[in-house]
């Protein structure tokens, strides 16, 4: 297998290649949710460049649950035409669109939002104020994941292939399935399988509303300890997500390459996940990937999709030179010259300079 091979990944899409442009976060969204021109160029570079599968950023399920300024929404009808655009746009290079739904749970701070933030449990996260999150109640998990299957449906309305549910990085659907994050007593915490309750009526419920032909994707985070996210946990949500109608699983690694804590000799995440899902549930693994070689290698332990996001920013034909085996892009710190020069706004050029090294200073 090559990453320049193609993929049947069901629901009668072949992908063109193995490369899914990973969901990133760009602040140039309008104070309203909207798309801005910014972003939709952004990312229309991007499919054009190739990639078999585009995420969106992060986009929000709720008005009140954003995480940060310039942020993607999709709570509304008057987002859609912006995310009309952007999806007849990405359609046409033949990528498979995904927008990415998440909410920010314990991570949606008052200043933005000026409603105490929400979660499983009652949290405090660094940067927020102090401010405790209270315990959402069960009338509003149903109506969270009535505004995750909402969201779903515009975004079908708009024309996208799918969604991605962001299960990763410690937002909402993160906390739920934290045993740090989450400490309910009732049907929606306890055990794993509880604690997974959230994720799965949301997929059951999105799955029940959309067209037999929407993608559903799931990105989660195998380890997070300070969220009580523990591989042993990851491993099995992940055989208990292959048993629904989810279309691939994404891991969030940050870096594929690194050995697990306490297991050093062992095999890698990527490896691990592989073993125990079923064969026909792609795998998309993610983190640190610059090369060809980095792609066929993890292609090698068992992912069926190579995610990127950084090397994404920088050289938006990534997934063309993907032919080229012995493919090595340059690295960071890239010049504001040459970010302007792959469709980047300033705005996004401002962001990135707080990613370390990723801007020449
Ligand atoms: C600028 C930027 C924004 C990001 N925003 C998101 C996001 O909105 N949702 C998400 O799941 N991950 C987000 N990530 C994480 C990436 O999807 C990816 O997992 C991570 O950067 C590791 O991949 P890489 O080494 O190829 O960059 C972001 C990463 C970057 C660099």
């Amino acid at each position: 297998m090559k990453p320049t091979d193609s993929l049947e990944i069901g629901r009668g899409f072949v992908l063109k290649n193995r490369s899914l442009l990973a969901a990133m976060t760009n602040k140039q969204s309008n104070e309203d949710g909207t798309l801005s021109n910014e972003e939709i160029n952004w990312l229309v570079r991007r499919a054009k460049g190739g990639f078999g599968i585009t995420t969106t950023a992060a986009a929000n399920v709720t008005e009140t649950g954003r995480g940060w300024e310039g942020e993607m929404g999709v709570w509304g009808d008057h987002q859609l035409p912006g995310l009309t655009n952007l999806a007849n746009q990405l359609n046409e290079t033949k990528t498979i669109s995904l927008v990415q739904l998440f909410h920010g749970g314990m991570r949606a701070p008052v200043s933005i939002n000026e409603v105490q933030p929400i979660s499983a449990s009652e949290n405090t996260e660094p940067g927020m104020d102090g401010v405790h999150t209270r315990e959402m109640s069960e009338d509003e998990i149903h109506s969270m994941i009535e505004s995750f299957t909402q969201s779903a449906l515009r975004c079908q309305k708009a024309g996208f292939h799918g969604v991605e549910l962001h299960g990763a990085h410690t937002y909402l659907i993160c906390q739920f399935l934290g045993s740090k994050t989450n400490r309910r007593t009732d049907d929606w915490g306890g055990d794993l399988h509880s604690r997974s309750k959230f994720l799965r009526e949301i997929i059951r419920s999105i799955r029940k509303n959309t067209d037999p032909n929407f993608l559903i994707a799931v990105r989660i985070s195998p380890i997070i300890e300070k969220a009580g996210i523990y591989l042993d946990d990851s491993l099995e949500l992940a055989r208990i997500l292959c048993g629904m109608e989810i279309d691939m699983l994404h891991i969030s690694c940050w870096d594929v390459f690194q050995p697990v804590e306490g297991d050093e000799l062992g095999p890698s995440l990527t490896k691990r996940f592989r073993e125990v899902m079923r064969n026909n549930i792609p795998l998309i693994s993610t983190g640190a990937v610059w090369t060809s070689r980095d792609a066929k290698w993890l292609m090698d332990e068992g992912a069926d999709i190579v995610g990127v996001a950084r090397v994404g920013i920088a050289h938006p034909d990534w997934p063309k030179h993907l032919i080229d085996e012995n493919y090595e892009p340059q690295r960071p710190p890239f010049s504001v010259e040459h970010l302007e020069n792959v469709e980047l706004s300033p705005v996004f050029i401002e962001y990135m300079k707080r990613w370390k090294n990723f801007v020449e200073k």
